[in-house]
């Protein structure tokens, strides 16, 4: 099955569950339906909205509120879309359209650090399978898998464009490059050590 077709079955899965949901998406019914009593769903819900609210209801900052919104969870929660849904009152499946079309948005929970391995051809052959293997021994996850402290997701990808400074591992969006197995290690000691010390300030 190819992307496109794909993700006209995600927009047909969505579409259905749409027609089934309890929610009506063109009111402000935000949080009906969705299971409470968590603190961690509450806290979510709180900056949501908060997120929202900074925007108003324009519908054109529906890019930037998902931008803030991924940027703050680490990824885009169903009750997340619902509730842009209903404030910028546009339909829920152009919402999900949007958060769907975007490699840079995640509708499944994300650690707080990405951690992306590449594996194409030029940091192949310079040792990335070294690289992730020693990435996945330290973190204890599989490239898709997320710990369970949710600080770390780890993924790969083919190319970076900067193939002259392979094998690279990209963290959070900064390069590291000429990656050797004692570098692994340092790079992500210093990030537990910086989210530490950004933990205790807190
Ligand atoms: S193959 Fe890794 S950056 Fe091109």
């Amino acid at each position: 099955m190819n992307s496109q077709t794909l993700y006209h079955y995600s927009l047909y899965y969505w579409v259905k569950q749409l027609h089934q949901s309890p929610l009506d998406v063109s009111n402000s019914l935000c949080w009906e339906g969705v299971e409470k009593g968590s603190q961690t769903l509450d806290n979510e819900r709180e900056r949501v909205e908060a997120i929202v609210g900074e925007y108003g209801a324009s519908r054109d900052s529906l890019i930037s509120v998902l931008q803030d919104i991924q940027s703050a969870l680490h990824y885009l929660p169903e009750h997340a879309l619902r509730t842009v849904a209903s404030q910028l009152s546009l339909p829920l499946i152009q919402v999900y359209g949007v958060a769907t079309f975007f490699k840079a948005f995640s509708l499944k929970p994300r650690g707080e650090h990405i951690v992306n391995v590449c594996l194409g051809t030029a940091c192949h052959v310079r040792g990335a399978p070294a690289v992730l293997d020693e990435v996945k021994r330290r973190l204890g996850i599989e490239p898709g898998e997320t710990t369970e402290d949710m600080k770390f997701t780890l993924e790969t990808v083919n190319c970076l464009g900067a193939c002259a400074l392979g094998p690279i591992v990209v963290i959070d969006g900064n390069y590291h490059g000429q990656m050797l197995l004692g570098k692994v290690k340092k790079v992500l000691r210093e990030i537990e050590r910086r989210t530490q010390r950004d933990e205790t300030h807190e």
